[in-house]
């Protein structure tokens, strides 16, 4: 597990390292995904090349799924998840908001998760039963927060017609809470509640490869994090904090049908 985390972080580490260069001469040329809100670089491209070559370099036969190429077929147990750029549209204007997430998983479990903030200089990084860190710093989630002083993250899709509920269900939220956050990177946002910066989140459409390594950030700092009406976590929905704000945080999500597109 230690040399999955290593592995990760390096590559984590040299994939920012070389983001933050480039980012100043990049090409303002995007191209669009699902719509023409939902963009990609060529450095998304460029930072998940490199991902795949050192960890094929590394661990040849593993499988590789990543954000901006797909999965690679494999019969290995161990997987690793990949968002080159999580908050492309914050790397896109310049906002410090961006970060390079590898998740390894075994046997679909997640072992261990890196999610580096190059802009901000922070690695945030755990291993599945050894704790959730920020640099040398152990993280611990916020708890005892009641829903009403709880400080909320939280995201929006690339479809209009997801946004326009995803509106109604934020401005019901907005009212029963202290404040949203939109911070414009799922990885971010769940490392954030990890460290104590935002109470709790929650997210209808987001994927393995936003969630999957700062989601064990997240619970090895002590939060739990789910899905709606006791799934797990999937691309359905995603609700995280520590007890007992969860379940605040979950029955009132649940009562706004959040899991709905229209
Ligand atoms: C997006 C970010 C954003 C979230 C979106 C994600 P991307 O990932 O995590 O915060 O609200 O749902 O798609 O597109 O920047 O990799």
């Amino acid at each position: 597990m230690t040399d999955f985390l290593s592995l990760a972080e390096d590559i984590a580490r040299e994939a920012g390292d070389m983001l933050l260069a480039k980012r100043p001469t990049m090409s303002r040329e995007i191209e669009t995904k699902s719509s023409p809100t939902d963009v990609v670089t060529a450095l998304d491209k460029a930072s998940e090349e490199l991902i795949r070559e050192r960890v094929l370099a590394a661990r040849p036969g593993d499988r590789i799924l990543g954000e901006e190429g797909g999965e690679d077929p494999g019969d290995s147990d161990v997987r690793w998840v990949v968002d080159p750029i999580d908050g492309t549209v914050n790397f896109l204007y310049g906002l410090p908001e961006w970060a390079v997430s590898i998740a390894v998983e075994v046997k679909g479990e997640v072992v261990a998760g890196v999610v580096n903030v190059p802009a901000r200089g922070e690695v945030y990084t755990a291993a599945l039963g050894r704790g959730a860190w920020l640099g040398d710093t152990r993280l611990r989630c916020n708890t005892g927060v009641p829903l009403d002083r709880a400080l909320v993250a939280t995201g929006f899709g690339y479809s209009a017609t997801r946004r326009a509920v995803q509106g109604e269900v934020v401005a019901k939220v907005l009212t029963r809470v202290r404040d949203i956050r939109r911070g414009g990177s799922c990885a971010i946002d769940l490392c954030s509640l990890a460290a104590g910066r935002v109470d709790a989140y929650y997210e209808r459409g987001i994927n393995p490869w936003d969630y999957a390594a700062a989601g064990l950030v997240a619970t090895e700092a002590g939060a739990r994090l789910g899905g709606l009406h006791g799934r797990p976590v999937s691309p359905s929905f995603a609700v995280c904090a520590a007890p007992g704000l969860f379940e605040q945080l979950h029955d009132l999500l649940a009562s706004l049908d959040p899991e709905r597109d229209a």
